[in-house]
């Protein structure tokens, strides 16, 4: 680590990338496992590069117990640079093998990056730097090789040997050891190593590529969890298809392992022919995963998969460009989903996770562009901005270009940088040049920081018979704004006549009818759009299929809101219309202003059930309200008790509202034939369960039996897990069984422990701040263990307001105090955690206050690591809350 003192520690800046010195060819890496303490020999392939000012060789180490160097097999002194982690190695001849030895401690690893212990099982996490507490090396992304890695260890312990590649040799050694060799054919950058030792049993299937060629894939689990792999292996194989389909991708290796683990940082990790997977997103079964779970076991399996060609065939040239394979693979996951399942809930759901999860970083005090212009610590920049902001911006190319426009720019960005690390501009080029087009504008999508602002108003010009409308778009305030200028905003619009029926949309001045959706370019600040044939009471429909990531004005009355969300042919634009009406309501409860619309609203909702057969999980997002959180957004200062009212009593009036219909929904979605996961089954029970839960917080009579029925009767864990979450945050007769049942059922399955977790730490009054206490005392749970700490911490910080403000300060002295402990050994996950207290501004003084002094106590921490002291010192710099 850096010296500490009162200094900041200097960020690392975008602007001032070099190449490499040094370029590395082919590293040999020899392991001797052991828990306690592994013998790591690496033999680096090294060659100057003539294209920089010559330096002396400096690698990256950390947390290593160093014991040889020799250069070309001479015995060489070395200097470790105190300070940077770095050590130098002078007088290397141009080309040379570089032998380093050292000895690492997978036990005492608990931050879960380099190589470490997860039960019995070894296994690494490299992304972002991780690679550098394995061994030393010039752990950049834009210095790639190919690897030779030979695993050997005790074949009791780690029956199973794994890394990146092919198995080129394997037997046994003496005492009871045995060792496997593996070779990548690919160069890649160290961030994409990985080694698995243990025990550890396997599913295996073959897919046979476009081309002809069979693929062994293999999903590796704990052995008591090998029944749960078969819709991960299922999931792997649609996504392989998939990207043949779309994007003429094949895989290219003749093997590819997923491995399951329970202590992981993340999701998963794409390393070269062996993903790493939190458990989470592999494992499933009817009676342990929602199908929630499910889904996201697909998207995440597509995602790791898709980036073998969108990060690892082609990687990023530095971590500023991260986006350029996160943002992309998003896309492409989110794409995959789309086709798998149903295009319009999935983009509602993806936009709907965007704008409770990117929006408020883009507001805060971590706000930073798509592509960050410096970090302290990368790892705090695995954002939802740098992710799904992101995959916003990748999807606006295919929205400009068209999809065989944006597929052209795919294929010239393959054909141009196979094999090479490359940055954002690359890419954007590639699609640019593909299409004969210009996108250089197009480029402060990378720029810019904070969500941009786009205000339309429409006016009937009588004189001409035309209908105008206007755009203008704002950047926000931040300083890396100025001087940027205007965004290219791909705007779609259509109008529904006084029928809401959809009109064609015709450009002043063209002679044919124009289509029902209409693409719009705004290219300056503001701009001036006129149509033919619509008349003045033509209701606009803007930006559809939200075709850009901004936050759109527009002064719609609440009955033309009405109107959309119940005719407007695009389904996101249906659902924005819905929120738009509920936000309305909540708004004047919250301000204390009579509401006009709670009827109107009412009525709507009656519409969607009625009409919700045709598409029962469309219907399931419209009758869905913002947050508590999303409430808390863009006010200030945030009231937190009279938001939880607001919403309380609207999810009251409507339960009560519409009871019949929702007793009636409830019978009617009863499952009729075998359960099954497929998309129409789910989303029957995720609009029964909708219904369920409305018709609890309406306070029906009957609704505690009808929540204890579907509870025990339920015959897998959707259901189950919707009955014990309405029995408890309803408090209603027949929770506490629920709650015990449920644990003692599962008492040995982590996950879905974490469910028991977020369920009490999620339960909206101040007493949850006591349980979630009594909690981390729990068997179960372990702090060391990051999904144990976001299903109970995190899920209590982030998802439980009335707890977490609790008046008394008792949640934030809580989170304040598991900070203070997971910054000694996982910081990482301290860090994503410390966010919570990001809008301490934005409260009441005495909130504010408190909030702030566990930031403080966080600052004035010795020894406090730099993950959590970026995201701090930006939160404590920023008094404005957001
Ligand atoms: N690259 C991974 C993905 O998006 C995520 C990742 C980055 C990660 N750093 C990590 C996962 C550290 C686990 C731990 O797919
Ligand atoms: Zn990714």
């Amino acid at each position: 680590m850096s010296a500490r003192g009162d200094q900041p520690r200097t960020p690392v800046l975008r602007q001032e990338y070099r190449p490499p010195a040094w370029w590395v060819d082919h590293v040999e890496l020899d392991f001797d496992l052991d828990a306690a303490e592994t013998r790591v020999i690496s033999r680096i392939s090294v060659r100057r590069n003539p294209e920089v000012d010559s330096e002396p060789l400096t690698l990256s180490g950390a947390n290593l117990d160093t014991r040889r160097v020799e250069i070309d097999g001479e015995s060489v002194p070395f200097e470790e640079r105190s300070g940077d982690e770095a050590l130098v190695v002078e007088n290397v001849p141009d080309r040379a093998v570089v032998t380093v030895e050292v000895l690492i401690h997978p036990d005492r690893n608990t931050a879960l990056e380099g190589l470490y212990r997860s039960g019995a099982m070894l296994l690494t996490q490299c992304e972002a730097e991780g690679f550098r507490k394995i061994t030393w090396f010039p752990d950049r992304p834009d210095v790639m090789a190919t690897y030779r890695v030979r695993l050997a260890g005790d074949r009791q312990r780690f029956p199973v040997l794994l890394s990146n590649g092919n198995c080129v040799e394997d037997g046994e050694l003496e005492d009871g050891r045995h060792f496997a060799v593996w070779d990548d054919p690919f160069p890649k950058p160290s961030y994409l190593f990985a080694i698995v030792a243990g025990e550890l049993d396997v599913l295996e299937d073959t897919f046979t590529t476009q081309s002809g060629r069979e693929v062994k894939l293999k999903i590796y689990s704990e052995p008591e969890n090998i029944t749960q792999l078969d819709h991960a292996m299922d999931s792997l194989k649609r996504s392989m298809a998939w990207d043949e389909e779309r994007f003429g991708l094949e895989y290219d290796l003749d093997v590819f392992h997923v491995v399951a683990t329970h202590d992981f940082n993340m999701g998963a990790m794409e390393n070269k022919s062996l993903n790493i997977f939190n458990a989470r997103y592999v494992l499933a079964d009817r009676e342990t995963a929602t199908d929630a779970d499910y889904e996201g076991i697909e998207s995440v399996i597509a995602h790791e998969y898709f980036h073998n060609w969108t990060g690892n065939r082609v990687t990023c040239r530095d971590w500023f460009q991260l986006t350029l394979k996160e943002g992309l693979t998003v896309y492409r996951d989110q794409e995959f989903t789309s086709d798998q399942r149903s295009r319009g809930v999935k983009r509602i759901q993806d936009v709907s996770a965007l704008m409770a999860r990117q929006f408020p970083e883009d507001d805060g005090p971590m706000a930073h562009p798509i592509r960050p212009e410096r970090y302290v610590e990368i790892n705090n920049f695995y954002t939802a901005t740098v992710y799904e902001k992101g995959a916003q911006v990748v999807r606006m190319y295919e929205t400009l270009l068209g999809r065989d426009g944006f597929r052209r720019g795919m294929d010239l960005y393959f054909e141009r940088f196979d094999g090479q690390a490359v940055t954002c501009d690359d890419f954007r080029r590639a699609m640019a040049d593909a299409n004969d087009t210009d996108l250089e504008q197009f480029e402060r999508w990378y720029r810019q920081v904070g969500t941009p602002t786009l205000e339309a108003d429409t006016r009937f010009d009588d004189d001409s018979g035309e209908l105008v409308l206007t755009l203008k778009q704002h950047l926000s305030d931040h300083r890396d704004n100025r001087n940027l200028g205007a965004l290219m905003i791909p705007v779609k619009v259509g109008f529904l006549d006084a029928d809401n029926r959809p009109l064609p949309v015709t450009l002043a001045g063209e002679s044919e009818s124009g289509p029902n959706t209409r693409l719009l370019v705004l290219t300056d600040s503001e701009a001036e759009f006129r149509f033919s044939g619509l008349s003045a009471d033509a209701l606009p429909s803007l930006l559809r299929d939200f075709s850009a990531p901004v936050k759109l004005e527009f002064d719609w009355s609440s009955r033309d809101l009405a109107r959309l969300a119940g005719f407007d042919p695009d389904p996101f634009s249906r659902w924005r219309a819905m929120r738009g009406l509920s936000e309305r309501v909540l708004g004047d409860w919250i301000e204390g202003r009579e509401d006009h619309d709670a009827d109107l609203l009412v009525e709507a909702w009656a519409a969607v059930l009625d009409d919700s057969d045709r598409d029962p999980a469309l219907a399931a997002e419209l009758l869905s309200l913002p947050s508590e959180g999303e409430l808390a957004q863009d006010r200030s200062p945030v009231d937190v008790d009279a938001i939880h009212a607001a919403r309380k009593k609207l999810v009251q009036l409507l339960g009560r509202q519409l009871e019949m219909r929702l007793l009636e929904r409830f019978e009617a979605l009863a499952p009729s034939g075998d359960w099954s996961a497929d998309g129409p089954d789910a989303a029957r029970r995720r609009l029964r369960n909708v219904a369920l839960g409305l018709l609890a917080a309406g306070g029906s009579d009957g609704a505690d039996q009808l929540a204890s029925k579907h509870y025990e009767q339920a015959d897998n864990m959707t259901d189950r897990l919707a009955a014990f979450r309405i029995l408890t945050h309803n408090e209603l007769e027949g929770g506490d069984r629920a709650l015990a049942d449920f644990e003692q059922r599962f008492a040995d399955n982590p996950l879905v422990m974490d469910k028991w977790f977020t369920v009490q730490a999620t339960r909206a009054d101040a007493s949850a701040v006591d349980d979630v206490h009594r909690l981390m005392d729990h068997s179960a749970f372990r702090l060391n263990n990051p999904n144990k700490v976001r299903s109970l911490i995190g899920a209590f910080a982030m998802g439980n307001p009335v707890a977490f403000h609790r008046a008394d300060g008792a949640g934030y002295r809580l989170v304040g105090e598991v900070l203070n402990q997971l910054d000694d050994f996982n910081p990482q996950v301290g860090a994503r955690l410390a966010t919570t207290f990001n809008r301490w501004g934005a409260y009441d003084d005495k909130r504010a206050a408190m909030m702030k002094e566990q930031l403080q106590k966080l600052a004035d921490k010795k020894g406090l690591s730099p993950h959590i002291e970026e995201i701090v010192t930006a939160a404590l710099k920023d008094r404005s809350g957001g």
